[in-house]
């Protein structure tokens, strides 16, 4: 019996281009001992796979090896196992690749219900959950009656984000590219606004949109709007950075805002990465689980189908076509 999986044989240029990937079918291993094999049954796409494939050694995680299965999460159930701690059967993720199959020790593998959609797993309890539970909770730390304005708002992360802060109790903006992201986002999530920073007249639906400036900022993009609405932070604003995906694939990323205005406005400025948070996923996944479970947050998956999907799928990301979390159905 084979399998495929998907190995980065070069780095991208700057664009993810189909010649940087390999599909490989091989003979699917036995597991060792205090092993598993896992079958996957769905992959994430992240935009922060697009780092990973950069030959940058000074990132907050290694690169990729030329010639390694890309790394990605997914989700899969053990269909092989000689580790007590994961019988067959059990569900897991954990950052398993772009493969239909691996074997692991068990590290970094996380066991999760089997009762629930494989979407919904990927869309708020995974990486989109945690990080927008860490980036409000730990690092914005509303409180009821601020303003919140997140970018890639209609996105996995951004659009948990605006819900959490919503119900908390603050006014949030949420800033897409798409008047159909917009609609969702004041139609089916509840934000107060939804601003297409393609707009001509972005700056001015801004400037209305925030009569009491800004009190928190979670920023998925970079890009555009980023110096608009740095420019509405109210004194003692917080501004959680958690991705700047408009600058992923530039030769050389644009500096961003003047240290000056982050002194005037005595600003707290906080970049974050979860694979330092890693060992918080259970407490997270609690939290997230219950959110879902009381209908607090809803979500939207966007499926595409069979492993040789995803090395093409993975620009949607980058081009805005994305209509929500990501996935690969294998
Ligand atoms: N720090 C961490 O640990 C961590 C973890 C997960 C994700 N992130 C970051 O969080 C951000 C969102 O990730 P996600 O997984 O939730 O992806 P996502 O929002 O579901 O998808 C990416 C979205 O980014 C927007 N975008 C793409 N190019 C853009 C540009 N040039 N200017 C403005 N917006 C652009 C597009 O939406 P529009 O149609 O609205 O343009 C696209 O749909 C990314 O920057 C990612 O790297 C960070």
């Amino acid at each position: 019996m084979s399998y495929r999986s998907i190995k980065l044989i070069k780095r991208p240029a700057l664009e993810i281009t189909n010649d940087i990937f390999e599909i490989v079918t091989q003979d699917i291993p036995t597991p060792a001992e205090g092993e598993v094999l896992v079958k996957l049954s769905h992959l994430s796409l992240d935009p922060a796979m697009r780092g990973w494939m950069s030959s940058d050694e000074n990132s907050y995680i290694p690169p990729v090896n030329l010639g390694d299965t890309m790394r990605a999460s997914g989700i899969g159930e053990v269909v092989e196992s000689n580790n007590e701690k994961f019988p067959v059967g059990t569900r897991v993720m954990g950052l398993m690749g772009l493969t239909e199959y691996a074997i692991s020790k068990g590290d970094g593998l996380n066991i999760i219900p089997k009762e629930l959609p494989a979407e919904a797993i990927l869309s708020v309890i995974a990486l989109p959950g945690i990080t927008s539970y860490h980036g409000v909770f730990e690092v914005l730390k509303p409180e009821a009656g601020q303003t919140l304005i997140v970018t890639a708002a209609a996105g996995s992360v951004g659009s948990l984000v605006g819900q959490m802060a919503k119900n908390l109790g603050l006014t949030v903006i949420g800033v897409a590219g798409s008047d159909e992201k917009c609609q969702w986002l004041t139609k089916e999530l509840g934000f107060d606004h939804a601003l297409n920073y393609k707009d001509a007249d972005f700056v001015e639906q801004l400037t209305n949109a925030t009569p009491k400036g800004i009190d928190l900022f979670f920023e998925n993009t970079g890009g555009v709007a980023q110096a608009p609405i740095f420019e509405r932070m109210n004194a003692h604003g917080r501004i959680a950075v958690c991705g700047l995906i408009a600058e992923y694939q530039k030769e050389e990323a644009a500096p961003g805002p003047s240290w000056i205005g982050i002194i005037k406005k005595r600003l707290n400025i906080q970049g974050f990465t979860m694979p330092d948070h890693f060992h918080r996923i259970p407490e997270y996944g609690q939290a997230l689980g219950a959110m879902l479970a009381k209908g607090e947050l809803k979500y939207r998956a966007h499926v595409i189908e069979g492993i040789e999907s995803s090395t093409d799928g993975i620009n949607l990301l980058f081009e805005g076509k994305n209509t929500g979390k990501l996935i690969v159905k294998l």
